[in-house]
This record gives structure tokens, C-alpha cells and sequence, in this order.
């Protein structure tokens, strides 16, 4: 699960090949590696830990050459450490990987038979000496890829470089991402368009099983089969402008602020408040007679799912099922003919749900997407393509897309249930108008966060921390300790308020924090029950809710939040903040790295 590139040019690659990997890092940052060309020979520089490190080293020990390639890694195969780091090398071979090589094991035991020496703990080091074993028999660059290909079982997406052919870059892949640039005079290669659009807008997508071999001014491309094929060359909308942190500290918290814009922009994508009109997109099946709506998605996107089913079963009373991707798709689930399955993803990359995509295009359901990035995989895959409005989410943690797929859903809740004559047309209309509001009240919960970072300040002392919520909340609940677990490295369950009971009650003892997502809804005295049971046990609840669940209250939480009031559905919504603020400044507060956790990537491209 890395971001490769690869160039061919007039010039020195390198600083192009650096400000693809500068974007590319979303995908991991466990190491960072360049190989070039000059004069014949491979020339390499790999450092352990971000690409900041690279370029240090670059700086100190530069390197030229005009056909190169780079890779920034999360590491699957071995420890993050310098000598797995990529570009791996044989002899005059150089190879970046994407992916996993599954039967690396077999391939290692056939190299070393043939007298092959293994330097990595890599699944990738195969590739490398693979590509050597054929090129030493004399076969040619196309003849080379065939063979490899042919041996190669799992993911990949590859970019390979011999010295003997300085003017040519090899190219393949399977399940894992790979575009192919049009510039002038340079020919580029990388993971998505989002590495190329500094250097070029004129992108084309290879498909799966396709390989190809570059030139500075050509590309042949080869689908599965060996045939030559053509691959169409697009302008990507994708936007080549740098993307910085303007007054924030990080991304993240400059992507927190940006939810009442970036919610306001997508609401009006879905839904005109003018005319009161629901502008959701043609649907190759008619709504009224789906028989059930699978939901697919992973991490936070997974959680979105999950508060949608509550509106689609609630409101459009809908069947849904919600899945974890990489569950789903070998569970052998029974999908109903003329069923539709959903699948959400910011980055649309996601291996995991993007398989889950493909077996459910296999038992011909329609396939819905949910993206940020519209050009992603699982966009270009879909039937129909719903789209966040969020703009590039950094941060590895997910926020603004989060709030803006919960948009989405529930503008696409409100549209079946209409269309399914279970809700008429003036609670329709409210709850929109509601939505509408949305962004003005998240703005004010944003305004100041003193009292959020106090709370932190003592979240941050904390071994284990509960979330506790219920209903539509149940899901924020689950997200928060999520997002807590990841940035602040802080051990964080959570749970349904009412399942606590059963289990997990026993986890409480005296100071330990229990967040409670609970605005006044239909379900609040129940919670408020749950509540009293944390604080006979001690807990310090930390209280998100409303000034209607906070009178209520006869208990004196250790924190309390008042949180506006909002249409109950719209709760999730809202709720999301608190969740979000309360792990930021935890993180903070813990020195921890908030924009780039460890072991995570933004965008996990392997299953
Ligand atoms: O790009 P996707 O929405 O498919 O990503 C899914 C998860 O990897 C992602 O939501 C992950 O859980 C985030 N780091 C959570 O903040």
C-alpha cells in the first residue's frame, strides 16, 4: 500500500519524481525511495521514515538523470527500515511496488535456486531479481513483462527500469492503481492522477492486467491478454496546485474548520432549497422496487454506512445491510436479484472495498458509489457515482469527508422514502431545511474550543476511554473512539449505550472517561439510565448534548457539553464534531502526529 511513480524525460526527473511522492505520501510514509539512470548505471537514494528524510539526504548527495523512478511505502512485507525500503534492485534492474506479490514465498525459493541472493524481507525484492532472470536470458522488455506477469499471483502496481533501456520505462497492473501522464517531451507514470496533475493533466487509466511499456514520447499499452490496446486519454480535473495548511496548524484541524463549507457545497449538489427540489442523479433501477440496499465500506466510511441505515430503514423503510468490506467480500452473503449495493470511500481507493465492488458486480447487483475523489477506482467502476464535495482530504483521519458522505445519505434517504411513499412531502421538506441550517450551527460549535482543549488537557492522561452512544449515535460513538485511537494512540472502545450492560460495564472503575454522544432524542432517557450506571461506577462521563438532555439530567457529569439543538436525524451530523475536536486536541496535547499517525496511510490499497 505505497505510491509509485516513474518518468521519462529531458531533463533531471528527480524534482518532478519528488513532488509526485510529496503527493503520493497519503499512501504511507514508513520510507521513501528514488533510483535513476545516469549514464547506464543505477543510481539510488532511499531513507527510512517520511519523504522529508529523503530529501535531506538528496540535498546532501544529489542525483540526476532524466528516467527515474520513486516510491513512498507502507510497509506490508517487512520492517519499515532502510534496507526494505523501495526502489529494490537487481544487478541493472530497479522495480516499485504497490501491493502485495502473495506467492513471493515460492518465487524467493525458485531465485535462490537459480542462485539468487535476497538482501530484503520484501514481498517486492521477487519482482526485481524476477525481471534480472529474464532480462539475463536476452529477452526483451516486452518479452520480459510477459513472463514476469505470468508468475506474479496477488496486487500490484509496478514500475520497472533497466539500465540497458535508458529510454524506457515497464509498467503493470493488477488491483492496484496506475495512470499513465502525457507531458511534453516527458512521459510520467504514478499511482493517481492527484501525483501527476503538477505535471500533467492529459491522464490515461490503465486497467486491470494491463501493462505497458514507455518512452519519452510513446506508450504501448498490453491488456491481460497480451493484445495491444488503446487506454483513452483524459483531462483530469484533478487540480496540480499545492495544497497547504493556510493559518492551521494542521491539516486536520484546517479540514475540521472546512465542514460547514464543504457540507454546504455538497447539500446543494443533492438538494435545491429554492424550489425544495431533491436533484439526485438517474438511477438504472427504480427505487420502489428495490427488494434490499447492501452497504459496503471500511474505517470511518463504514460508520457513515451504518448511520445510514438507520435513515434508509427508518425513513424510506428500506432493508439494508451494512458490511465491512473485507468481510463482505469472502463471506458469501445472499444478495437479492435486483439488488443494489453501495460502497463508500473517500479516496475511492480502498482495496478491500473495492474487491467487495467487484464480487458485487459478479452477483449483479447495481453498484452505487459514494467518493470524494472522483476519479478514483471505485468511481470509474460504479453504475452510479454520488460525490462528497469535501475537496482533498489530507489528514489520514477522516473528518470533512465523513460529515459530507452523512450529507449525501441522508439527502439520498429522504429522496427514496419520498419516492417510496413513506414520507410526504412537508416532513421531507423540514427535515432538508434543517440540513440546510446545518452549516451555520456547526460553524457556531466550532468557535471556540478553549473548553474542548481543557478537556482534553485531563483525556489526554487517560489508559482507556469509553464512547457510549445510541440509535443514529451509536455509530458517532464508534467513530470517536476511532478517531481517538488514531491520533492520540489511546486505548478507545465504543459501544452502544445499552449494550453496555453486557459486557463491557465491567471495563468501568473510578476515573475512568466514558463520552456520551446523547442529544434529546426519542431514546435520551434511556441513555440518561446508562449514564447514572457509568457514575455509580465512577467514571468521569464526559456529556454531549443538547439543553433540553441537559435538563434533564439530576446527575452532575464531570464534563458537560451543550451542544445546539438540531432535528434529531441531523444529530450524527452535528455529533461528529465534538468527536472530532475532542481526538485533535487529545493528540495535541499528546505531541503525537496528528496529520500523519503512525502505521497508518490515508488510503489503504491493500486488503
Ligand atoms: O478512503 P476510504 O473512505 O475507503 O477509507 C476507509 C478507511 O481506511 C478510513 O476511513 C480510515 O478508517 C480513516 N483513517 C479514519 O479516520
Amino acid at each position: 500500500m505505497c505510491g509509485i511513480i516513474g518518468m521519462i524525460g529531458a531533463n533531471s526527473v528527480v524534482p518532478y519524481i519528488l513532488e509526485g511522492l510529496r503527493r503520493l505520501e497519503y499512501r504511507g510514509y514508513d520510507s521513501a525511495g528514488i533510483s535513476t539512470l545516469v549514464k547506464g548505471v543505477v543510481n539510488r537514494r532511499r531513507a527510512e521514515g517520511k519523504l522529508a528524510k529523503l530529501e535531506k539526504k538528496l540535498k546532501d548527495k544529489p542525483l540526476t538523470g532524466n528516467i527515474g523512478i520513486g516510491h513512498t511505502r507502507w510497509a506490508t512485507h517487512g520492517a519499515p527500515n532502510l534496507i526494505n525500503a523501495h526502489p529494490h534492485v537487481s544487478g541493472p534492474v530497479s522495480v516499485v511496488h504497490n501491493g502485495i506479490i502473495e506467492n513471493h514465498k515460492k518465487l524467493r525459493t525458485d531465485l535462490v535456486a537459480s542462485g539468487f541472493v535476497m538482501e530484503t524481507d520484501t514481498d517486492t525484492e521477487v519482482v526485481a531479481h524476477l525481471v534480472k532472470y529474464y532480462h539475463d536470458q536476452g529477452l526483451s522488455p516486452e518479452e520480459i513483462m510477459r513472463s514476469i506477469i505470468e508468475r506474479l499471483n496477488g496486487a500490484y502496481a509496478l514500475v520497472i527500469m533497466i539500465a540497458d533501456y535508458p529510454g524506457t520505462l515497464m509498467a503493470a497492473r493488477k488491483s492496484s492503481p496506475l495512470a499513465i501522464g502525457y507531458g511534453n517531451e516527458a512521459m510520467f507514470i504514478g499511482s493517481d492522477a492527484l501525483a501527476l496533475a503538477p505535471m500533467t493533466r492529459r491522464i490515461s487509466y490503465l486497467e486491470d492486467g494491463d501493462w505497458a511499456i514507455v518512452g519519452q514520447d510513446y506508450s504501448n499499452i498490453y491488456n491481460a491478454e497480451n493484445k495491444q490496446v488503446e487506454r483513452p486519454i483524459n483531462l483530469t480535473e484533478v487540480s496540480g496546485a499545492l495544497i497547504g495548511k493556510g493559518k492551521y496548524r494542521h491539516f486536520m484541524d484546517k479540514e475540521i474548520h472546512e465542514q460547514p463549507e464543504v457540507i454546504g457545497y455538497t447539500l446543494s449538489a443533492f438538494y435545491d432549497p429554492n424550489s425544495g427540489r431533491m436533484k439526485m442523479p438517474e438511477l438504472p433501477f427504480d427505487p420502489t422496487l428495490l427488494p434490499k440496499l447492501t452497504i459496503i465500506a471500511a474505517g470511518t466510511s463504514y460508520y457513515a454506512g451504518m448511520v445510514a441505515k438507520y435513515w434508509l430503514e427508518g425513513l424510506a423503510r428500506l432493508p439494508v445491510e451494512v458490511d465491512i468490506a473485507s468481510e463482505f467480500r469472502y463471506r458469501n452473503s445472499v444478495l437479492p436479484k435486483g439488488g443494489a449495493a453501495l460502497f463508500i470511500s473517500q479516496s475511492g481507493e480502498s482495496l478491500d472495498t473495492l474487491m467487495a465492488l467487484r464480487h458485487a458486480r459478479e452477483v449483479e447487483q447495481h453498484i452505487i458509489s459514494l467518493v470524494n475523489v472522483s476519479e478514483s477506482t471505485i468511481a470509474r467502476e460504479s453504475d452510479i457515482v454520488l460525490k462528497t464535495l469535501a475537496g482533498p482530504e489530507i489528514s489520514v483521519a477522516s473528518t470533512k469527508a465523513f460529515t459530507t458522505q452523512l450529507v449525501v445519505l441522508l439527502s439520498l434517504a429522504v429522496d427514496w422514502a419520498h419516492k417510496r411513499n413513506f414520507l410526504n412531502k412537508k416532513v421531507s421538506a423540514t427535515i432538508m431545511t434543517e440540513l440546510s441550517r446545518l452549516p451555520i450551527t456547526m460553524a457556531e460549535v466550532l468557535a471556540d474550543q478553549g473548553r474542548w482543549k481543557a478537556c482534553a488537557h485531563e483525556l489526554a492522561l487517560a489508559k482507556d476511554v469509553i464512547y457510549l452512544g445510541r440509535g443514529l449515535n451509536f455509530p458517532i460513538a464508534l467513530e470517536g473512539a476511532l478517531k481517538l485511537k488514531e491520533l492520540s494512540y489511546i486505548h478507545a472502545e465504543g459501544y452502544a449505550a445499552g449494550e453496555m450492560k453486557h459486557g463491557p460495564i465491567a471495563l468501568l472503575e473510578e476515573g475512568m472517561p466514558v463520552v456520551m454522544v446523547a442529544p434529546y432524542d426519542e431514546w435520551f432517557e434511556k441513555t440518561a439510565s446508562n449514564l447514572k450506571e457509568a457514575l455509580a461506577r465512577g467514571a468521569r462521563v464526559i456529556l454531549l448534548s443538547d439543553k433540553e438532555g441537559i435538563k434533564r439530567l439530576d446527575d452532575e457529569p464531570a464534563w458537560v457539553f451543550e451542544m445546539p439543538k438540531v432535528h434529531p436525524l441531523i444529530a450524527p451530523i452535528l455529533y461528529s464534531l465534538p468527536v472530532q475536536l475532542i481526538a485533535y486536541h487529545t493528540a495535541n496535547e499528546k505531541g503525537t502526529d496528528v496529520d500523519q499517525p503512525r502505521n497508518l496511510a490515508k488510503s489503504v490499497t491493500v486488503e
